[in-house]
């Protein structure tokens, strides 16, 4: 259980109790983009916890959709029944993703999502009669979650630490950052580059060894929001496909419409194998993700296996599907996509010109409601802030304490200890009135770090 003392303990860089200064405020109830706590201190949460709150918190519809669905009934086990609500979720899902991604395994998070992922590609390459393919590759500064297998093919350094040597064993090739380019690349070859590496790792490896290759499209939490730069998909696909490699793509944080397009690959107009999501599909309102893979690996698994070999008691559940059905509606009858376009592009130029004469502020990047902050010491050389200053956290604490503005803080994406970036990513039915006020209080908190940070170095 995770208790606000063990928080105290582990998780610094959030929001304090404002009557304490120790520990977390206890949360009170929720509306639209605003959280309050039990004091009666509002928060505006501009960043839905790690991008959960599509919808915001306290929607009314999808309130009454989980009453309705409880006063049926909350669970009809897998193995015995089906619903509407789990049927109609895989229709939405489908009808967001195309006609191939027709098959999908509803899970309760996203790192149960990626575990699916991962064994629906050994699961595939077994019936094919290839079980020597069982190494994935991913890439460095990548998150895919806290169980096993989804930590064994992240590289994110500290929270791998305490594991290692009992986890899935993975090969981490470049990430793709245009502002972070690997060492001698120019952004504009980063694509070619990184399908290089590619390519030479799976010979090294030996292809009838490699089962997939893993990348989040935008890279959430380890890498501070990193788009992938223009032609990287393609190129990574097609290396994928040359060597019999499936492609995952782990849109746990990007995807369910989170960066403007429901896949947030649609925008690079590449398809991959399978899908691990959650997140925004359902909102937060109940845990609940999913692994959509497309129909050449559906094919495969139904025909030799009669279907996945992968879920729990719990896939599928009845009362999660029904919050997914009510949080997609909402966002497929008001549009909200098109929302999250526009309004991504004002956050994002309200945000450079709140920020606009502070150099420390390196970059600026993301898609649609999906936005990365980086700051460095020095912007000629993008050499980072010594991890030991704090400065994302300190920014976090600060918009927090301050102003009542949650953000993401995302340290450690330069080289696994050093390097600050924040992100945001607020609910997708946020109004104009609310980014102006994201973004003149995130501006005040950064100014004010910032300002501390120069006088004490
Ligand atoms: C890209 C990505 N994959 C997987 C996960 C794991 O999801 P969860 O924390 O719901 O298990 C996360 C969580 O932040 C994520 O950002």
């Amino acid at each position: 259980m995770t208790t606000n003392k063990s928080m105290r303990k582990s998780d610094a860089g959030w929001v304090a109790d404002p009557k304490t200064g120790i520990g977390l405020p206890k949360v009170a109830y929720g509306k639209g983009i605003y959280v309050y706590d039990v004091h009666g201190n509002r928060y505006i949460d501009a960043s839905g916890g790690p991008a959960v709150y599509s919808l915001g918190h306290g929607n009314e519809e999808v309130n009454e959709a989980l009453k309705r669905q409880l006063d049926k009934i909350a669970h009809g086990y897998r193995y015995t029944f089906t619903s509407d609500a789990l049927e109609e979720l895989e229709s939405l899902v489908t009808e967001a993703c195309g006609a191939d991604f027709a098959d999908m395994v509803f899970v309760t998070g996203g790192s149960e999502a990626v575990e699916g992922a991962l064994k629906i590609a050994l699961q595939y390459h077994t019936a094919r009669g290839e079980k020597s393919r069982r190494r994935f590759i991913s890439r460095r500064r990548s998150w895919h979650g806290n169980t096993l297998g989804a930590l064994g093919v992240s590289e994110f350094l500290d929270r791998r630490a305490a594991f290692e040597g009992a986890l899935v064993e993975a090969s981490h090739v470049s990430a793709a950052n245009a502002y972070r380019p690997p060492p001698g690349v120019r952004p504009a070859d980063i694509a070619a580059f990184c399908a290089a590496e590619l390519a030479a790792e799976i010979e090294r490896l030996g292809p009838q060894h490699v089962a997939a290759f893993i990348f989040e499209p935008v890279v959430g939490a380890a890498g501070g929001v990193v788009p992938a730069p223009p032609g990287y998909a393609k190129a990574m696909r097609e290396v994928c496909t040359r060597y019999g490699v499936l492609m995952i793509a782990d849109e746990v944080m990007c995807g369910s419409g989170r960066c403007g397009t429901w896949r947030a690959l649609e925008f690079d107009g590449v398809e991959p194998d399978i899908m691990p999501i959650a997140k925004g599909l359902g909102g937060g309102y109940v845990p609940l993700g999913a692994t959509v893979y497309h129909r050449r690996v559906a094919d495969v698994l139904f025909d030799v296996d009669g279907g996945p070999m992968t879920g729990h008691t719990f896939t599928g559940h009845t009362l999660a599907c029904a919050a997914g059905v009510a949080v997609q509606r909402i966002i497929r009858r008001d549009d909200l996509l098109a929302r999250v376009r526009r309004g991504g592009a004002i956050l994002m130029r309200r945000l450079g010109e709140e920020l606009r004469d502070l150099p420390e502020v390196g970059d600026i990047r993301g898609r649609g409601y999906f936005i990365g902050v980086e700051f460095v010491a020095d912007p000629k050389t993008k050499e980072p802030f010594p991890a030991a200053l704090g400065v994302c956290g300190r920014i976090v604490r600060a918009a927090a304490a301050d102003d009542g503005l949650l953000c993401y803080p995302s340290p450690t994406n330069v080289d696994g200890v050093n390097g600050d970036t924040t992100i945001l990513a607020p609910p997708y039915n946020t109004t104009d009135e609310e980014l102006e006020e994201i973004a003149v209080k995130y501006g005040r908190a950064v100014r004010k770090v910032i300002g501390e940070v120069r006088t004490s170095r």
